[in-house]
């Protein structure tokens, strides 16, 4: 299958933790768009709640300390940008834990999750990036 996330050079947020870890969530949504069209939904709905539980604590931690460090301005902003994604997150696990069916998981997953990261990564933290690289903060 095509890949349909693709990360390139132009969403760099000039911090390499920061890019790899979007890089990584960009291959898992693939993943999830794979399985999709495999219908191996369910075989993935537990992994893919795992790994958005980590991604939230690894990742949105990280970045929300790097902006807290670089004093960035909007830092509180930001956060409450991941917080609504949070929020979402223990809605969907809820609903897994209540039965849902899979199949209807996953594209919640893939609709919500998948395209609020992507637009979070192309939109939002290109904010911050922007705002470093005017006030000469590369890393
Ligand atoms: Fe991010
Ligand atoms: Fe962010």
């Amino acid at each position: 299958m095509e890949i349909k996330f693709l990360w390139t050079e132009d969403m760099t947020v000039h911090n390499d933790v920061l890019d790899m870890q979007h890089k990584q969530l960009f291959g898992k949504i693939n993943e999830l768009l794979e399985a999709i069209v495999n219908d191996t939904a369910h075989d993935v709905v537990d992994e893919m709640i795992h790994f958005f539980k980590d991604y939230m604590d690894q990742h949105f931690k990280y970045e929300e300390r790097y902006l807290t460090e670089n004093t960035y301005p909007d830092v509180e902003a930001h956060k409450q940008k991941h917080d609504v994604f949070v929020d979402k997150y223990y809605e969907l696990k809820d609903k897994i834990q209540d039965g849902v069916d899979a199949n209807k998981i996953v594209l919640d997953i893939e609709n919500f999750m998948g395209s609020w990261l992507t637009q979070h990564i192309l939109v939002e933290d290109q904010v911050y990036a922007k705002y470093f690289q005017d006030h000469g903060k590369n890393q």
